[in-house]
Formats: C-alpha cells, sequence, structure tokens
C-alpha cells in the first residue's frame, strides 16, 4: 500500500480525500437542500444547519490538507492516451472544482458570520466570526453559496461521467488509478 503518488499511480492519501470529500460535497448538498424546506416544528430545524455548519467546516480543514499535500506529493501525470485537449480540459475542470469548492465554502461561512456570532464545530469548539457586518453579507453570500453549490455539484457530475467514459468506453487507467490500481 502505497501512500505518497508516484508517476504511475495515485497514492491512498490522496484516494483518500478525494473520495471523502466527493462524498461530503453530494452529502451536504443534499443536506442544504433539504433543510432549508424544513418547517418551524420540524425536530430537525436547528440540529440540520448545525450538522451542514460543522461538516462544511471540517471539509474546509480537508480541503487545506488536501492543497498542501497535492505540494507535498504531486498527483502522477495524465494518462499517455490523454490528447493536449483532454489534458487541458482536466486540468481547467480540476481547478475549477477546486476554486469552486472554496468559494462555496467562504460564502456559506460568511452567511452564518453576518451577524457576528462564530459557528460551533460538532458542538467541540467554536470557529469565529472574523468578518460581519458587510452590507446584505447574509443575502449576497447566501445567492453566491446556493448558486455556486449548484454549479459545483453538476460540474462534479460532468467530472464524474468523463470519469466513467475514460473507464468504459475509452478503457483507460483514468478511473481505475483514482481507485487505487497502477496505471
Ligand atoms: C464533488 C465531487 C468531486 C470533486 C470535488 C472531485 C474533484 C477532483 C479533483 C480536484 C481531481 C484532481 C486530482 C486532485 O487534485 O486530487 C479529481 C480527480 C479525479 N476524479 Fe474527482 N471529484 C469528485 C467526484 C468524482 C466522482 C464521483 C468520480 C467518478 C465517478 C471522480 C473521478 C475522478 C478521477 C478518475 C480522477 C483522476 C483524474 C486524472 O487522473 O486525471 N471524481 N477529482
Amino acid at each position: 500500500m502505497q501512500l505518497r503518488n508516484s508517476s504511475s499511480r495515485y497514492g491512498w492519501v490522496s484516494i483518500f480525500l478525494h473520495w471523502s470529500v466527493a462524498l461530503a460535497v453530494f452529502g451536504l448538498f443534499a443536506l442544504g437542500l433539504w433543510m432549508v424546506g424544513l418547517d418551524y416544528y420540524s425536530a430537525w430545524r436547528k440540529a440540520a444547519p448545525d450538522l451542514h455548519k460543522s461538516i462544511g467546516l471540517t471539509l474546509f480543514a480537508i480541503m487545506l490538507l488536501r492543497l498542501l499535500w497535492r505540494f507535498v506529493s504531486p498527483p502522477p501525470p495524465a494518462p499517455n492516451n490523454h490528447g493536449r485537449l483532454t489534458r487541458l480540459g482536466a486540468t481547467f475542470g480540476h481547478a475549477f472544482l477546486y476554486l469552486s469548492l472554496f468559494a462555496v465554502m467562504i460564502a456559506g461561512y460568511l452567511i452564518s458570520t453576518a451577524d457576528g456570532v462564530g459557528i460551533p464545530v460538532f458542538g467541540l469548539f467554536e470557529i469565529p466570526a472574523l468578518v460581519s457586518g458587510l452590507p446584505d453579507q447574509a443575502d449576497v453570500a447566501g445567492e453566491v453559496h446556493l448558486y455556486l453549490a449548484w454549479a459545483l455539484v453538476i460540474f462534479a457530475g460532468v467530472h464524474a461521467l468523463a470519469a466513467l467514459k475514460h473507464h468504459f468506453i475509452d478503457r483507460d487507467a483514468t478511473l481505475a488509478r483514482m481507485l487505487g490500481r497502477k496505471a
């Protein structure tokens, strides 16, 4: 079992980070859509947003680790059969996934901190409200959070379809590498 990435495969740290982030993103999206529809008397009315924020802040920390790990152990180069356009598409696509994910999380933080109150994480500790009181902060951040979350999830779906196309149609190692197999 190889922890670091090499020139031919992803190591287990990157694989674990990739799939846990994917699970968290789709889970947070579903939880977010569900919780905004809860009525006033639901038992989850307060617990669901608390959970959403706690997981979101944990995801932020995981994404910082993931970025750091990318510098410590860079990902393998694209499989040999990827043409110039595919490589370019993958580079921009991955950059968009990283950027939109950070933007969604930062917008989410700004919604919660608009009134100057910190955010508890699983009831264990609190992340302070560093930015508050901007004009219409909660509303603007809320719109950005919602639309970017949709863009992120739709794009992640396209990214997953591309991975499946590589696997089942091109029959190359793109997806297998992200599942721990060697190219
Ligand atoms: C929200 C969900 C997802 C996000 C944010 C995401 C993000 C990323 C990013 C940023 C990379 C670039 C490698 C890296 O920097 O670690 C990557 C690679 C990859 N992802 Fe995802 N991903 C998601 C879901 C999925 C799903 C559902 C699949 C497959 C069904 C998938 C398959 C892959 C594969 C095969 C690679 C390797 C591509 C290569 O080596 O060129 N991802 N993903």
